[in-house]
């Protein structure tokens, strides 16, 4: 055996074509691959605008020879019209299975970013086997047009894809009162203004309001209240890269109107700098994580809609917005809408406006709108102008789905989703650590906010699946961050961090995310097995995992981090994992085993 190794290798160093049919017997025929998927992709490598990603999947089309680091297989991109930077090296796909890599590549001299033609994406692998896939490409970013079928060619960028884990922040003016009822008849409680209008929400915000503060007192009377005593910037920041998230979503301006920005008197004065207490909360919470966390992506939360802004009352389609000016719900007597400047078009003279602050001001990573409004034909020009303007200053922003007419880069869909699916368009999956709410509802029993175990299986849940996490906290009316979520969140990001290479950076698994209890994810180096409960001897992987006999397999994170854990395959074909107890009593919540290849 040794000798026909030694005879074969020789053979293949030498190239030289080799038919041996006795050596065809030893080893098993080459494995079939073939490429299925190529895009040339609207993403640059990080901090190279020139550098282009492709995105090519291949298959192993054959049914017994497994794809293996010694097959060697590079793929890499060919025309007359740009160069390979950067080829992608396969290690590892088992006969049925197919695999997501990326290969950079750059436009020649002259050739003008955007342009399309002919590119051919190659596989080399084994002695001499190949095999390509042609497409038409385009080379390099395009310069988007203000329209939504030109701009839904943009997609999320790897930075974003790969941070997996962001923090939203709910807190306005609704987080005076903080209530959204109780139990089952909970609803957000950043809908406080628009649930009190109605004697039969089943929040009981009217009945709520008019015990508490009596029919004279009006939702604008909390500015008075929201006075931010103990707001503390840097413990946001802070508190959030403890949670090991890698991004932020505060909200910038709900439906009730009120943002947290500074902007000119002529777009409005309905915000927290013209009005009591007079401090753009935005800025200073940008300017903390620029000091003390700039490792953080900063995005901003915007409502499209007002609720009961006089010059929207002409764009109502839907029963809550464009119903404004508001009113006394205990009276029906029209109320002032505090700050409001007249304008003539809600659109160009509120909205607009306002986005471009967000993105050309407070330079925000992460344009999430909210509520989409089919009229909203702004956000095409908006989003349009703002990437093309970004990517010559080498900045990768982005929107996401909710923002108007355009689709946006991201689906964000999965809002408090009570099972997730997995998506090949990137998404992000929102909820809130209280079990209905964004905005801090003070009914809220601690012991019904998400744990950090549940906030480690939701974020392993989605990113198996292709999405990111936005978790949502709710400080209080002073700006306190209520104790309780912050020990859930350093709780969860203590193992969080101690698991991030099996988190962060990884792609989905294209051959399914996990039976059960079990979640993969995947780099080009290793696959990662997740256990949302505690595996012991003879843990059977209830998929076909790309795991070959003799593979080394570890723990990842927890005391025991690094440890080789005794694995095999079974009559079946599927790996089982030897877990002693040792090592399922050196974790929690969710236990992570690595397939090294
Ligand atoms: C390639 O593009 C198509 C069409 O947009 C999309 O459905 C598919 O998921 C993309 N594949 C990859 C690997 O990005
Ligand atoms: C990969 O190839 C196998 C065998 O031809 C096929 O059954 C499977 O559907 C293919 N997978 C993909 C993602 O194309
Ligand atoms: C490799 O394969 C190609 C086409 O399949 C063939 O033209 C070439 O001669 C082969 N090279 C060697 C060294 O076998
Ligand atoms: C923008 O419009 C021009 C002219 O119609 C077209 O050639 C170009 O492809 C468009 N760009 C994008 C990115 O859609
Ligand atoms: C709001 O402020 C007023 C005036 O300081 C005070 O009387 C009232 O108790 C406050 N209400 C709440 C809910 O904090
Ligand atoms: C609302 O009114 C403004 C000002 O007259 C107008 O420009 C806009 O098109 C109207 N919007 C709708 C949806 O009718
Ligand atoms: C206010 O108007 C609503 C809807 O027209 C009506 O049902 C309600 O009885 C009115 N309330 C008062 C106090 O007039
Ligand atoms: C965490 O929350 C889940 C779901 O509510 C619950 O089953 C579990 O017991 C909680 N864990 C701890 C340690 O409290």
């Amino acid at each position: 055996m040794l000798h026909h190794n030694f005879v074969w290798l020789f053979l293949a160093l030498a190239s030289t074509v080799w038919t041996h049919p006795s050596l065809t017997e030893v080893h098993t025929s080459p494995p079939k691959i073939s490429i299925t998927q190529v895009n040339s992709s609207t993403r640059w490598v990080e901090g190279k605008p020139d550098v282009q990603l492709f995105d090519i999947v291949l298959n192993n089309t054959g049914t017994e020879s497994w794809l293996t680091t010694s097959d060697n297989l590079h793929v890499w991109v060919e025309s007359e019209n740009l160069q390979t930077v950067q080829p992608a090296k396969v290690k590892r796909i088992r006969p049925g299975d197919s695999v997501i890599v990326q290969v950079s590549v750059q436009n020649n001299k002259d050739v003008p970013q955007g342009s399309t033609g002919p590119a051919t994406a190659v596989a080399h692998w084994g002695k001499n086997a190949s095999t390509s896939h042609s497409i038409t490409a385009r080379y390099g970013m395009p310069t988007y047009n203000a329209t939504a079928a030109s701009f839904d060619q943009h997609e999320s960028p790897d930075w974003f894809r790969d941070a997996k884990y962001g923090i939203f922040i709910h807190w306005g003016l609704y987080s005076v009162p903080a209530w959204g009822g109780i139990g089952k008849n909970e609803n957000y409680a950043e809908w406080y203004w628009s649930s009190q209008m109605s004697p039969d929400d089943p929040t009981r915000t009217y009945q709520y309001h008019l015990k508490h503060y009596g029919p004279d007192f009006l939702y604008d009377d909390f500015m008075a209240n929201f006075t931010a005593e103990e707001f503390k910037p840097k413990d946001w920041v802070d508190l959030i890269a403890d949670a090991g998230a890698k991004y932020m979503v505060p909200v910038t301006k709900h439906h009730d109107g009120f943002a947290l920005f500074d902007m000119p008197e002529t777009v409005s004065k309905r915000n927290s700098v013209k009005q009591s207490p007079h401090r753009d909360f935005l800025r200073e919470i940008f300017d903390a994580a620029k000091t003390y966390q700039p490792s953080l992506r900063r995005g901003t939360y915007f409502s499209m809609p007002e609720w009961f802004n006089p010059a929207f009352s002409n764009y109502t389609w839907l029963d809550a917005f464009g119903v404004g000016p508001p009113k006394n719900p205990y009276t029906n007597e029209t109320v002032p809408y505090t700050g409001y400047v007249p304008v003539e078009d809600f659109l160009p003279d509120i909205q607009f406006p306002q986005m471009q602050i967000l993105a050309y001001e407070y330079e925000t990573d992460i344009m999430w709108c909210d509520i989409t409004m089919p009229t909203s034909r702004l956000s095409a020009k908006f989003a349009s102008e703002w990437i093309n303007r970004e990517y010559a200053n080498n900045r990768q922003v982005t929107v996401n789905s909710r923002c108007g007419v355009i689709v946006g880069d991201f689906d964000t869909s999965a809002e408090y989703a009570s099972t997730l699916e997995l998506s090949t368009r990137h998404f992000e999956a929102t909820r809130g650590m209280d079990p209905h709410s964004f905005g801090y509802n003070a009914a809220t029993p601690d012991s019904a906010y998400l744990n950090a175990s549940g906030i480690v299986t939701t974020l392993v849940d989605t990113v198996s699946k292709n999405g990111n996490l936005l978790l949502d906290i709710g400080p209080k009316g002073d700006g306190s961050i209520p104790e309780i979520m912050q020990t859930n969140l350093r709780e969860a990001g203590v193992w969080i961090k101690a698991h991030e290479e099996s988190i962060f950076g990884t792609k989905y698994w294209p051959n399914g995310f996990g039976q059960g209890n079990f979640r993969y994810t995947t780099t080009d180096d290793a696959f990662y097995i997740h256990i949302s409960s505690k595996p012991g001897s003879g843990t059977v992987v209830p998929d076909l995992v790309p795991y070959l006999d003799g593979d080394r397999v570890t723990v990842v994170g927890g005391s025991l981090h690094g440890t080789v854990v005794d694995a095999k395959t079974n009559d079946d074909g599927y790996l089982v994992l030897d877990v002693s107890r040792k090592v399922a009593m050196a974790d929690k919540y969710t236990w992570t085993f690595k397939i090294e290849y």
